[in-house]
């Protein structure tokens, strides 16, 4: 059993294969964490340890002859504020009199195999040999206000999952400021804090910080999970590489505002958390209702960050993304954002879609531009009705001629959105987030529509139901371009104006529910500016992100490298461009752009009707070289071997779960003159096996090609090569 209660130590083990959390109930009262880390069969109570600061004063001052320093505080599982500990709280709320102490004590567990859904919410799934998990209650006395903390222990993949319901259970309203998912209190404070930052087309910026004291806030007050900062942020011990030493991380599975932090507090305790961002936020909770959090992945690794995200990997392409394209090959697919942008005729579309499936490639995309008076970025949001100005035939005609040449279509959409210039806006003006009598900040020439709300929710799910059943569409682009400002709603009274940002996330997912179940044979595509909201909680609806608009290849390698810290490749859209670059003006060989492509969902984005002879040849090469190969790349699990972030070079490979098939891609990003090959070591063969290289056919053991490596040139920029080793 992954969990269990130790009755005599009053402890709960939270066992994985090769990690343990543990939380024991001090005085039989409150729970605080006092170990996470590899595996721990039998923990000394904390008492025993003497883990606690013998301070001065405090409200917990337990019966068990030890004082804890009330400016400290104990390592809670639910650290409240007002109680003397000092540091950010996991929960904040205001009771009816006015107060904000809570003081939350133990009330009851329960220990059941699988996972309760999260009522509304995205959140890891799994049946009941894979996952089980502990109910804790706790009780705040005096109001009668109780929290229950569900932690799920996916035993065989190493994940533990965190998050928390309150329950008004007293007879006034509570106004909850804050509600964090996740919060755990570690005895060392050597660590470095690794997160990813970026901006549009340039996302999953990798980022290694020393924890200073102070607190450390990774967060999002953009509405959406943003560019700026992804809700994984991972803590490391500083000797920790890509193959070794510990690591812990925490990704968020949230799709809004959200805030993970790491505080070093005066006796070197650090407190890692993670929730929704408790700025601009409250909740008001009647008494009887109930307020449940998103869920918090944690993941603890002592083989490094590339442990630590096989581990997230293989949770997601098995326990969170969902559907029918979950273990499915997506279709290799052409997009005509690129190739023509708003402007093309039903014409030129089939012009792209035939040269396409001439080279091998299965599925159109028809992106922005298609629907209402739409030129340019200054309309028509909201209209989604076809505009037959340019297509003369119709959705329906464009995608029956598109069958007629043996290609799936699918189709851009921007359902969170509303031009100022539409019928949609001049219709319902007040549909869109704002404040009265403000003015209406426009990014990209759009507001945002008002997802908290159902008649929107309600338009929105109509308007693209008509689309998918107006033609035979298998595919949809779930664009969403803005940060969203302005934080008003028309529909939500003064004193619950500030639930909006959550009430806008949860209008999102309830509208993906609706849509992804309404038609399961539609394979949704996330994107957000590219990469803009790429995480966990998207991941759930739709099993592909559009990672980045930036489609150079030299960019995506450190794009692509940093996103693969949790994400895996198959939720990894890709796509090889013209060059120069739209977004870098930078020229890269085409053999680079497919090479770097190929370590994800495949696409190609430009105007294919102008590549010459021999670029073609290439492409139909690198279609069927992906064909071959993919089930490795998008299946195997993936070890990063060189970091652009700290090299002019990258490296990366994937490996089948038999490790008879392995994929070494390596890129060369600035060469160097006069320098002998670099070689690069690949993991994880069998050391004893004899794996041939199926270009070259020379066969090397696994223990050469672990240890001696792989030689590359690296005398020139843009050296890139693909290669296969097959066992023999
Ligand atoms: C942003 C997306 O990331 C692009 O791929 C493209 O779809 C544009 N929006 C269209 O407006």
């Amino acid at each position: 059993m992954a969990i269990f209660f130790d009755e005599k130590k009053q402890q709960f083990y939270l066992n994985t294969a090769n990690t343990s959390y543990i939380i024991e109930l001090l005085d039989k009262r409150i729970p605080i964490n006092i170990y996470w880390g590899s595996l721990l069969r039998d923990m000394p109570s904390a008492v025993a340890l003497r883990y606690m600061h013998p301070g001065n004063l405090s409200v917990h001052d337990v019966d068990c002859g030890y004082t804890f320093a009330s400016s400290y505080g104990l390592p809670a599982e639910l650290p409240c504020y007002g109680t003397g500990d000092m540091r950010e709280p996991a929960f904040h709320a205001v009771y009816s009199d006015g107060s904000r102490i809570s003081n939350f004590e133990y009330k009851s567990h329960e220990i059941i195999n699988g996972k309760p859904e999260l009522s509304g919410l995205p959140a890891t799934y799994g049946n009941e040999d894979e996952v089980s998990t502990l109910l804790l209650s706790l009780e705040d006395q005096l109001t009668g206000v109780s929290v229950c903390l569900q932690y799920s222990v996916f035993e065989q993949r190493d994940v533990i999952t965190r998050s928390m319901k309150i329950i008004n259970g007293g007879s006034s309203e509570i106004n909850v400021l804050k509600a964090a998912s996740a919060s755990v209190d570690f005895y060392d404070s050597d660590f470095e804090v690794v997160s990813l930052h970026g901006d549009w087309a340039r996302e999953f910026q990798l980022e290694k910080n020393k924890v200073p004291y102070g607190v450390l806030h990774f967060d999002s007050k953009c509405g959406k999970s943003g560019h700026f900062q992804n809700p994984l942020v991972v803590m490391a011990k500083p000797d920790a590489t890509e193959t070794y030493g510990e690591v812990y991380g925490v990704n968020l599975v949230y799709s809004g505002n959200f805030d993970i932090s790491v505080e070093k507090n005066a006796i070197d305790i650090v407190r890692l958390q993670a929730g929704i961002n408790s700025f601009d936020f409250s909740w008001k909770l009647k008494s009887g209702e109930s307020f449940q959090t998103p869920e918090a992945v944690l993941v603890y690794s002592d083989e490094g960050l590339g442990g630590m995200s096989r581990k997230y990997h293989s949770l997601y392409r098995n326990n969170l993304c969902r559907g029918e394209y979950k273990k499915k090959n997506r279709p290799i697919l052409i997009n005509n954002w690129e190739a023509t942008y708003w402007d093309f005729t039903e014409e030129k579309i089939i012009e792209i879609a035939e040269k396409a499936h001439e080279l091998g490639i299965e599925m159109l995309v028809l992106d922005d531009g298609w629907f209402g008076e739409r030129n340019s970025d200054n309309s028509s949001l909201g209209d989604w009705f076809c505009n037959t100005k340019k297509l003369s035939s119709g959705l329906k005609g464009l995608a029956d001629k598109l069958k007629d040449i043996g290609m799936q279509f699918g189709i851009w959409v921007e359902p969170e959105m509303v031009s100022p210039d539409s019928n949609l806006y001049r219709a319902h003006p007040d549909w869109c987030i704002h404040v009265e009598n403000r003015a209406r900040n426009l990014s990209r020439n759009q507001l945002v529509l008002d997802f908290s709300r159902e008649d929107v929710r309600e338009y929105i799910i109509s308007a693209i139901r008509n689309i998918l059943k107006s033609a035979d569409i298998t595919y949809v682009k779930w664009d969403m371009n803005r940060c969203i400002s302005d934080w008003g709603s028309a529909k939500l009274p003064a004193d619950r104006q500030q639930e909006l940002s959550y009430r806008y996330v949860l209008g999102l997912y309830e509208v993906l529910e609706s849509l992804t179940t309404e038609f399961p044979d539609v394979l949704f595509e996330n994107c957000s500016s590219g990469g803009g909201r790429f995480d966990p909680g998207m991941l759930y609806y739709m099993p592909q992100t559009w990672c980045s608009d930036d489609s150079d290849a030299v960019e995506r390698v450190y794009i692509q490298y940093g996103a693969s810290m949790s994400y895996p490749v198959c939720t990894i859209g890709a796509h090889i461009s013209a060059c120069p670059n739209h977004q870098v003006n930078r020229r890269t060989p085409l053999k680079m752009r497919g090479d770097v492509a190929m370590s994800g969902q495949l696409g190609y984005e430009l105007d294919l009707t102008k590549i010459t002879e021999e670029e073609s040849l290439m492409i139909a090469n690198q279609i069927n070289f992906y064909r071959e190969y993919r089930e490795v790349i998008l299946w195997g699990d993936m070890y990063r071997i060189a970091s652009p972030f700290e090299n002019g070079f990258a490296a990366w490979q994937f490996i089948s779960e038999d490790k008879s098939t392995a994929i070494l891609c390596t890129y060369i990003l600035e060469g160097k003159p006069g320098v002998a090959p670099k070689r690069f070591k690949m993991q994880a063969l069998e050391k004893d096996a004899v794996y041939e290289n199926v270009e070259t056919g020379e066969q090397r053991t696994g223990a050469f090609l672990m240890n001696v490596g792989v030689a590359r040139r690296w005398n020139s920029d843009y050296l890139s090569q693909v290669s296969v080793f097959r066992k023999i």
